[in-house]
């Protein structure tokens, strides 16, 4: 899987964790790679290998001055591309440290995020064109948490439309960027929905269906593209969330959660409830991407509000509510010992798709689902429809980014 991570552009930073020329460098871990991300004196963004190729020191450590990354043990130092362009030791004109470069990767910012891709340089390809991310700044917002799990137990909960009934009924009172929409109602009133699931060029379209009144279905579309995006169904006229799992290690991932609204700014009320932690976000520990509530306190498990109802589960926060039982799973959950039901079909689904693209990019080297930006122009709906009505014909358009046309949304 990690070769079929390596056909994407992912989400490696906020853009934030690099604010200036010459700022400190930082510590990244993806795919199992130990990297370093710095910002030179140019303002140009690279991400290299995060040990010095003369013995092996950490360049977090290292000096960031005057157009590169220095080591502080000898000196050797390095360009956002890790090629070597110093080796104070060595002759001037020994030209050693041209022969000299880390494994490197660009760092390129669109939106609030810097990207990644971690492949083969010669098939890079287009830059993504996620719509969130394409919005003027001040209509979305951008926010990344740690997961102590593999990457896909947490992607499969984003694709699992049928736990919100349960595990967020309290938030969908509550929360502020949940509350007040039409379609909580029938979210709540509907705990048996019903799965359809269409195949799409980038993935999936995952089509739940509650009853709502007349005879009427209301319908919640979360679009999956391979391998690891997908956008939560919108309530009323709040913004719209979803999220990347992108794996860090086997037993790590980063979970990134965007909210963004196609045609307006944010409210100042919508953007500090994000900044607090409310919806998909978090609160931290502080000086961290580490959520406040995580595994070593018991994800600040209240068993009275769990009692009262105020909570379902007694963890507070969607985002937490989520982590909390992704995370209980153990680091990769044992799919042996499972037991599927019919609303699990959106799982089961993807889990084909993934395989099949492995085995096809494996024995024919053919290019993964999701890559071809347009297959990143999608967008969730949640609708209202007559009961002969099928979702994916009634709702190509809304399905679809529309610049300057707002969500399709109850
Ligand atoms: S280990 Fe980095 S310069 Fe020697
Ligand atoms: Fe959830």
């Amino acid at each position: 899987m990690g070769a079929l991570f390596r056909h994407y552009w992912l989400p490696a930073l906020l853009a934030e964790e690099l604010p200036d020329n010459d700022c400190p460098p930082v510590r990244v871990k993806l795919l199992s790679e130990r990297l370093i991300a710095f910002r030179d004196s140019d303002g140009r963004t690279g991400l290299i290998d995060e040990f010095c190729a003369h013995r092996g020191v950490s360049l977090w450590f290292g000096r960031n001055e005057e157009g590169g990354l220095r080591c502080p043990y000898h000196g050797w130092k390095y360009d956002i591309t890790g090629q070597c362009i110093e080796v104070p030791s060595e002759p001037p004109d020994s030209r050693f440290c041209q022969k000299i470069k880390l494994a490197n990767y660009p760092l390129v910012r669109i939106g609030d995020i810097l990207w990644t891709y971690m492949g083969d340089k010669a098939k890079t390809p287009p830059t993504p064109e996620w719509e969130f991310a394409l919005v003027p700044p001040e209509q979305s917002y951008t926010s990344k948490r740690w997961q102590e799990c593999n990457w896909l137990q947490a992607m499969e909960g984003g694709i699992d439309s049928s736990h919100v009934s349960w595990l967020h009924s309290g938030a969908l009172k509550s929360d502020p960027l949940f509350r007040g929409a039409k379609g909580n109602v029938y979210n709540q009133r509907d705990l048996m929905p019903f799965f359809e699931v269409t195949d799409a060029d980038g993935g999936l379209f995952i089509g739940a269906r509650r009853n709502a009144e007349g005879g009427q279905y209301y319908w919640r579309i979360t679009p999956w593209v391979m391998p690891n995006f997908t956008m939560v169904p919108p309530r009323g006229d709040h913004p719209v969330h979803g999220h990347f799992w992108v794996p860090i290690d086997d037993e790590n991932c980063w979970t990134w959660s965007f909210d963004y609204h196609p045609v307006r700014t944010l409210t100042g009320a919508e953007r500090r409830a994000m900044i607090d932690g409310y919806g998909v976000h978090v609160k931290y520990v502080p000086g961290t991407y580490r959520p406040l509530a995580n595994k070593d306190n018991d994800y600040l498990m209240d068993r009275d509000a769990q009692k009262r109802g105020d909570t379902y589960s007694g963890v507070e926060g969607i985002a937490i509510q989520d982590a909390s039982l992704q995370e209980s799973m153990g680091p990769i959950a044992d799919r042996t010992k499972e037991n599927l039901v019919a609303t699990d079909n959106g799982i089961i689904m993807a889990r084909h798709r993934l395989r099949r693209a492995l085995q096809r990019l494996q024995e024919t080297g053919e290019t993964p689902p999701g890559v071809d930006p347009k297959h990143h122009r999608v967008r969730s709906a949640a609708v209202v429809l007559p009961a002969d009505k099928s979702y994916i014909d009634a709702c190509r358009e809304d399905l679809t980014v529309r610049p300057g046309v707002k969500q399709t949304s109850v």
